[in-house]
């Protein structure tokens, strides 16, 4: 995809890996030796928190560097103290998730979201931000229902469809889901 970007913006879209592998950690300097004499252009980031503060340091404008933060993972929405409810009892139950040719059931666990069983589980599936923003989560209950704590990324359509965000999604009740 990104080749076809290139052989179609020829001349106006340039694309440069940096693999840590072959050409160690970017480092300020390396940051610096990247922007040259373009330090009027705004930059666009993208990454891991430490990456963002290092290019945001090291790029001194004049150009502005727009950065895309998710922020930390959203806390749970407590109730007032007085509306806390008694303790339910534990749900017993089983959360199935199939991601690709991988198929895994682990124990119903409360309060645990679909993201941390797979990953209990010993799948790596996809995600970004943790807080409910980006939808790279997203997987299909195709059978029980949970309940998520944020969702600032899906349509009421779509969860119709039975999507949901694995990282703000913990089951109601036993649950299967496919990573799509
Ligand atoms: S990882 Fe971003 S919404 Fe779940």
């Amino acid at each position: 995809m990104t080749d076809e970007l290139v052989e179609k913006y020829a001349g106006r879209l340039t694309v440069l890996r940096h693999f840590d592998d072959d050409l160690g950690l970017l480092t300020p300097a390396s940051a610096l030796e990247f922007i040259g004499a373009d330090t009027a252009s705004d930059a666009y980031l993208c990454g891991p928190e430490a990456f963002m503060d290092m290019i945001e340091s090291a790029h001194t404008g004049p150009g502005t560097v727009y950065s895309e933060r998710f922020g930390a993972a959203a806390e749970p929405v407590k109730a007032a103290e007085e509306e806390i409810p008694a303790p339910a009892a534990p749900i017993e139950g089983t959360v199935s998730i199939r991601l690709g040719s991988q198929r895994v059931s682990v124990p119903l666990q409360a309060g645990e979201t679909l993201l941390e069983s797979a990953r209990r589980a010993g799948l790596a599936p996809p995600f970004s931000c943790e807080a409910g923003n980006c939808a790279t989560c997203i997987a299909k209950i195709t059978d029980g229902s949970a309940t998520m704590r944020v969702n600032d990324a899906l349509s009421d359509d779509e969860i119709a469809d039975g999507y949901t965000l694995t990282c703000q999604a913990v089951p109601d009740c036993s649950i299967k889901v496919r990573y799509e």
